[in-house]
């Protein structure tokens, strides 16, 4: 029998029956990279909170602002990206490569099914690189000496560090701080971190924090909602840019304006950037 393949070595670790955050995201999006699990958990997501899918695309458009700031208004020409996500449409390097062509980014992610589409879709242009990297951000040390990271990102230079989405993965008992920590450690002065974060702090009363994440509770990853001062917690030691910390929908709004589009009104999830003095 012939050896396998590394895409067929991939697969066999991929588990359909066990929902994946970033392919229930994947579907939130309308994306076509899940399987019935990860739509069931969706699903329940959307029936305890009716504007998730608007919220997600929220976010997503939250990104997609944050990371024009960065390359037009910040100048940042490398990006590391972790908890990347399935490729979809506006990806970092898309919106980074639109005005800085020969920007590098680097995509990380723990789930096998991102490295096998991100390795088939994720197209740079010429003058920059696009890479994705299968790893932990548990495990900082391992993603800061992958050679794809060490060889693409200089980090003698301004870099940005994105965590979009992910910490909520991270309970506090695997101390997410930590982790975060050792990649702001990493990054030279003038870099940014740009970080999402999902919060129960606009969810109505009779949502309870055990409901909100129960549809997580068969995922591979659980889900830990925090509160607006323990995702400030992240930044310490950075300075903010302006406005700080915010509902996603309140961080430099534009004409795609989706708060009106949001049963309920809000997003549930909080995002801005800071900067390495
Ligand atoms: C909700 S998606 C966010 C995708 C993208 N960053 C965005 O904001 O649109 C969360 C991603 O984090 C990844 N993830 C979860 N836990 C992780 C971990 N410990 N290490 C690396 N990636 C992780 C998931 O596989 C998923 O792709």
């Amino acid at each position: 029998m012939s050896e396998p393949t590394d895409s067929e070595a991939i697969l066999s670790r991929i588990n359909p029956k066990i929902p994946h955050p970033a392919r229930i995201y994947d579907y939130l999006l309308g994306g076509k990279d899940n399987f019935s699990a990860d739509r069931a958990a969706a699903e329940q997501l959307v029936a305890i909170s009716p504007g998730t899918r608007e919220g997600v695309r929220a976010h997503r458009a939250f990104l997609r602002r944050a990371v024009r700031h960065l390359v037009t208004t910040a100048g940042i020409r490398q990006f590391l990206d972790i908890g990347a996500g399935l490729p979809t449409q506006g990806n970092i390097h898309e919106i980074a490569q639109e005005v800085i062509p020969d920007a590098r980014v680097v995509y990380v992610d723990n789930d096998p099914i991102v490295l096998t589409h991100g390795r088939a879709l994720l197209n740079s242009t010429p003058a920059g690189v696009t890479k994705v990297v299968e790893a932990d951000l548990r495990r900082p040390n391992e993603i800061l000496t992958h050679p794809d990271v060490s060889s693409i990102l200089d980090f003698t230079q301004p870099m940005a560090v994105i965590l979009a989405g992910v910490l909520h993965f991270i309970p506090d008992a695997e101390d997410p701080y930590a982790s975060v920590e050792q990649f702001k450690a990493a990054a030279p002065a003038g870099s940014h971190l740009l970080l999402s974060h999902i919060t129960l702090d606009f969810a109505p009363p009779q949502i309870s924090r055990d409901e909100f994440t129960k549809p997580y509770d068969k995922s591979s990853a659980p889900m830990a909602p925090r509160t607006h001062a323990d995702v400030l917690r992240f930044f310490d030691g950075w300075r903010l840019v302006s406005p700080g910390l915010v509902e996603v929908v309140d961080w430099h709004p534009d004409e795609d304006e989706y708060r009106e589009a949001i049963p309920g009104g809000h997003a549930w999830a909080y995002g801005g950037i800071a900067t390495k003095p």
